[in-house]
């Protein structure tokens, strides 16, 4: 269909015009063993640390996230992108990831599930909300970290459809949109 100049686009590829977060790497522990997940299904809810996944119960980590109720969400830089989908396509139920990726399991201050070293930030999180028919996971920040000793400060974005976009051009509008933005975001 047309509608002016307009091309229809079918619903099936809608999430393709807003998945584009950045690519997230979700670290769980089931009690015995640290596991990691791909995410790029997410939405920031406010200003105060609130966001959410989502994601069910096909995949291992969600039995440590429904039991234990937190996780770690972090954020690989550009170079990782391959290693991140990787993580993606493979399962914790066979496979010890952090082991095979050659990740850094960090402890962290907050909650059991680890920190990864080789990621450009990483925030315990931990689980205030689960919207089961949605496989959405409200989370909320109970202590957060970057790491400034990597030089790749680039992030990666997905399209839905197995295709990504780098960080390349940053552009300042702070002035443009300053009454938008709560003290301390900048
Ligand atoms: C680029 C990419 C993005 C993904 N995004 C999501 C997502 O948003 N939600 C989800 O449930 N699974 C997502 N996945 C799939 C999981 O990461 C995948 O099922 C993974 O194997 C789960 O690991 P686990 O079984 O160890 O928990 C994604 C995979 C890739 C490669």
């Amino acid at each position: 269909m047309k509608a002016g100049n307009l091309e229809e686009l079918p619903i099936g590829k809608v999430f393709t015009l807003i998945e584009q977060g950045p690519v997230l790497l979700v670290a769980t522990r089931d009690g015995r063993k640290n596991n990691v997940m791909t995410i790029t299904w997410s939405t920031v809810l406010d200003f105060n640390g609130n966001f959410a996944i989502v994601t069910g119960p096909w995949n291992h980590s969600y039995d440590a996230l429904r039991k234990n109720r937190e996780c770690v969400v972090a954020i690989p830089p550009a170079s990782l992108l391959e290693t991140a989908v990787d993580i993606g396509i493979c399962s914790g139920t066979d496979t010890d990831k952090f082991n095979r990726f050659a990740l850094t399991a960090i402890k962290g201050q907050a909650v059991k599930a680890p920190l990864i070293g080789e990621c450009l930030a990483n925030i315990e999180c931990q689980v205030t909300d689960y919207v089961e028919r949605h496989g959405l996971w409200v989370l909320s920040a109970l202590r957060a970290w970057t790491n400034p000793t990597l030089t790749d400060r680039r992030v990666a974005h997905a399209i839905g459809d197995g295709t990504f976009v780098i960080d390349g051009e940053t552009v300042n509008l702070r002035d443009r949109m300053a009454a938008k933005i709560p003290a301390g975001a900048f």
